[in-house]
């Protein structure tokens, strides 16, 4: 069993890949539990850090994983069929795949913060978004499945997202942020309540569509 909803989400997003390379690993939580539950055949464990890589070796002692200390991909020199990048933010996240213009793998994302920063880089980098789904551990999160291949998003999906899975918790998450912008509005003044006010009529719309039946995946 998973230890909670946000690494449990990334885990079920696993199923069906042979070796996943868990970048940032950390305490390698994420191949252990796709490798308990047999979603997965072999992990590779790889950290910037000794520290981190040293407690995912400890947790992973005697499973089919190899460890590597590396800045993203650039020491990773076995092959993967899907990498997971998770709990960075989208900065880092960006400067990752900046370093490996090569990857054709898929990608398993969870960035946690300027979400609308990475899917402009997507966008603008060829890689397409397969599905976004929303997930709820205290904080919202944005999960990403991503492949390689060309997608045109637009303003509006770039901030409220792509191809989004919509559940109970997506709605959540919409409530929450015109929440959030309706208070940066009150409180903005000039171009900079106008950028914010147009933001806001984005997530608005996307509620209305939900809540009338236009949008359906
Ligand atoms: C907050 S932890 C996230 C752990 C785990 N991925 C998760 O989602 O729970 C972030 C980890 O990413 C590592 N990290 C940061 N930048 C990195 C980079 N450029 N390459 C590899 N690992 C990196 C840090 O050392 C840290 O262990």
């Amino acid at each position: 069993m998973a230890r909670n909803k946000r690494i449990q989400a990334i885990v079920e997003a696993l199923q069906g890949y042979h070796t996943v390379l868990d970048i940032g690993t950390d305490h390698g939580f994420v191949l252990k539990d796709a490798l308990d539950l047999n979603y997965i055949q072999k992990g590779i464990a790889s950290d910037l850090r000794e520290k981190p890589l040293q407690k995912a070796k400890e947790l992973l002692k005697n499973y089919p994983v190899t460890f590597y200390q590396s800045d993203g991909f650039l020491s990773i020199d076995v092959p993967f069929d899907a990498a997971v990048i998770a709990g960075m933010g989208s900065y880092t996240v960006i400067d990752i795949l900046k370093n490996y213009p090569e990857l054709k793998e898929d990608l398993i994302m969870m960035p946690h913060d300027n979400i609308d920063v990475l899917r402009r880089y997507l966008t603008e980098n060829n890689f397409m978004i397969d599905y976004e789904k929303i997930i709820y551990d205290r904080h919202f999160y944005t999960l990403f499945k991503i492949k390689r291949g060309k997608m045109m998003l637009s303003e509006k999906e770039i901030h409220t997202g792509f191809h989004s899975v919509i559940d109970s918790n997506y709605i959540s998450y919409l409530n929450y942020v015109i929440k959030h912008f309706e208070h940066l509005v009150q409180v903005s003044k000039n171009d900079k309540k106008r950028y914010l006010e147009n933001i806001l009529t984005y997530y608005k719309e996307v509620l209305h569509d939900i809540h009338d039946g236009v949008t359906i995946y």
